[in-house]
């Protein structure tokens, strides 16, 4: 999320990172690898919102390397 934010790119939100509404998710498109390990946190959540295993809660995922992302108000 604060990679996004800072590369001027808008990310949905409604916890300010907090890691509870997951509107910040987005759809990883290329290179999930590059991408930290999901958090307990982070899978709860999903499971709660039942959101597939393509998407990441991006307030709660550390980006190592080149991804390729998108949303669904890009
Ligand atoms: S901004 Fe709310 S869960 Fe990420």
């Amino acid at each position: 999320m604060h990679a996004l934010l800072s590369h001027g790119l808008p990310v949905a939100s409604s916890c300010h990172g907090e890691g509870v509404c997951s509107k910040c998710r987005v759809r990883i498109l290329a290179g999930a690898d590059n991408l930290s390990p999901e958090t307990a946190l982070e899978t709860e959540l999903k499971a709660r919102n039942r959101i597939g295993p393509e998407f990441r809660i991006s307030c709660q995922t550390r980006v190592m390397n080149d991804i390729v992302i998108d949303t669904t108000y890009w």
